[in-house]
């Protein structure tokens, strides 16, 4: 077996968090709002706290997010699933998300999204180039966890859905 054999087939088994990553455009008129779902995340810190998410070059989240300062991270339980269907499978580029969910503007005006049990809002530090996808290097700045769910959404809930952007 090829290490992208064993690779491919280690990814596949494993079950890991989902979340839902939304942004907005850069100024503080600009109320494009953008989200995707998103299982290419993880803490890379403890002290300083510090979060990679990895967003999609096709994804139209990935283009508003280009010129965005922070990105918002929101944890979602398994009994709004739909929720992570929703925006894991349409493309912000044919449909309006935010219309069909409930959200209400947060922290620098980032659309934070009511049914999500806990969020919190990072600041982008630095960008790096990982493939397909470019990580954006997290720094914590608000957020709230008073709900955090443990049956949160996880890839074994969502791996049968069609993506709205192929990655
Ligand atoms: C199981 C699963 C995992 C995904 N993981 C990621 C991811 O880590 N990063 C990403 O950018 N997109 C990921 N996606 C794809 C986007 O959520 C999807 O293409 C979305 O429709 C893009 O929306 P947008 O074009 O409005 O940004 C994933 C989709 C699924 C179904």
């Amino acid at each position: 077996m090829s290490g992208s054999e064993a690779f491919e087939e280690i990814v596949a088994a494993l079950n890991y968090p989902m979340f839902v990553i939304t942004t907005k455009g850069a100024t503080d008129d600009d109320e494009t709002a953008a989200g995707c779902l998103v299982g290419f995340a993880s803490q890379t810190s403890i002290n300083p706290p510090r979060f990679l998410v990895g967003l999609s070059k096709r994804n139209h989240t990935f283009r508003i997010a280009e010129h965005s300062t922070h990105l918002a991270v929101h944890v979602l339980s398994r009994k709004h699933l739909e929720i992570a269907q929703l925006f894991g499978s349409e493309t912000g580029d044919e449909v309006d998300k935010f219309a069909r969910c409930a959200w209400e503007a947060g922290p620098l005006g980032l659309p934070i999204l009511t049914d999500a049990s806990a969020w919190f809002v990072g600041r982008i530090l630095e960008r790096f180039d990982v493939g397909d996808h470019v990580g954006h290097l997290l720094e914590p700045t608000d957020g709230d966890a008073a709900d955090v769910s443990r049956d949160w959404v996880s890839f074994a809930d969502v791996r049968d859905l069609a993506p709205g952007h192929e990655a």
